[in-house]
């Protein structure tokens, strides 16, 4: 592995061939862009399998005993994390959870010589969340050709696996994606989950994905996936709309606060609301890929509500990651 390689944070979208293997399989998940809808649907297919009942205990199998997967989380998770963890412990793996605040890097290692030393010690799954746009990408260029990296959040570019468990779970709850309309509303412009959830669902015939936003927290043109449309009307994206996704604003990725809404604000002028709903499809589904702010960017009553799909998003999460961590596990051995 060449340690010396600098990172490209220039902001090009990872090549999307780089994560299929000579046999066609999935080996590594870096985005959602260009994937093959056999592999999604077969990934659905397999999660399926996985999801438990609330109160069991969880599905566990075999598939991955004798494989260690390491979590690197560059950035803050709750879900993402814990989700990757406990999919590759009900598969049987074992999973290494390394601090990168107390490791190596904080006497200047870079991130390719701590995976080149991770790899040493026969780490076989690299799950990767980076706050630098082309880490991931860079990563799976130089492991071993047995080894896979997954991406667990690239900076405001790519959350596959959580667009993955958006689009599953919106399959499990209204029975398909074909034909749908989806709203995405809140902070656009820095929102990976945003990206990651419009390639999907688009590439599964979705008939419209809306990403609604203030302007000042509008993507730039170019950086989201054919075929979404912009909007900045609330009122006009929520309107018959079958899904309504709110997203929170990420104050962690804006470097000058000038021209963001407040809070109250921001909740009066595009805060999900049960009032706003009724705008919605009748038997429209309220989704958040969490952390939520409560009364910013959505209403409390409706993250608790029947139509709220979120605590499901999160169950489905972990069979959907047990089910990615199956397939790379099977291209590799
Ligand atoms: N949805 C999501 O990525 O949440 P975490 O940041 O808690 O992992």
């Amino acid at each position: 592995m060449a340690v010396t390689e600098t990172i490209d944070n220039t902001g090009h979208p990872t090549d999307a061939s780089l994560q299929i293997a000579a046999d066609g399989r999935l080996r590594h998940l870096l985005t959602l862009r260009d994937l093959d809808r056999q592999i999604i649907t077969g990934l659905f297919d397999q999660a399926e399998t996985f999801l438990g009942e609330p109160g069991q205990p969880g599905t566990r199998r075999g598939t991955l005993r004798g494989k260690t997967v390491a979590n690197l989380f560059f950035e803050p998770s709750t879900r993402t994390r814990a989700s990757f963890e406990l999919a590759a412990k009900r598969l049987g793996a074992d999973v290494l959870n390394l601090d990168v605040n107390k490791s190596s890097q904080q006497k200047g290692e870079s991130v390719l010589d701590m995976v080149c030393n991770l790899q040493a010690m026969q780490v076989d799954v690299f799950v990767l969340r980076t706050a630098e746009t082309g880490v991931p990408a860079l990563v799976a260029r130089h492991v071993a050709g047995h080894v896979s990296v997954l991406s667990a959040g690239e900076s405001h570019v790519s959350h596959p696996t959580q667009g993955l468990l958006d689009a599953f779970t919106i399959r499990r709850r209204l029975g398909r994606i074909a034909g749908l309309t989806i709203a995405i509303v809140g902070d656009v412009a820095h929102s990976r989950v945003a990206r990651s959830a419009a390639e999907v669902l688009l590439n599964m015939d979705a008939a419209e994905v809306r990403l609604v936003s203030p302007e000042s927290l509008a993507p730039e043109p170019g950086t989201v996936p054919p075929g979404a449309r912009i909007l900045h009307d609330i009122e006009e994206g929520l309107r018959g709309a079958d899904v309504v996704m709110a997203l929170r604003i990420q104050k962690e990725r804006i470097a000058n606060p000038d021209g963001i809404p407040g809070t109250a604000q921001y909740f009066a002028d595009y805060g999900v609301t049960c009032e706003r709903m009724k705008l919605a499809a009748k038997n429209a589904i309220v989704m958040h890929p969490g952390p939520l702010n409560r009364g910013v960017e959505i209403e409390s009553r409706l993250v608790d509500g029947p139509q709220s799909a979120i605590v499901e998003q999160v169950r489905n999460g972990v069979a959907v990651r047990m089910a990615v961590l199956s397939a790379v596990c099977r291209s590799s051995s």
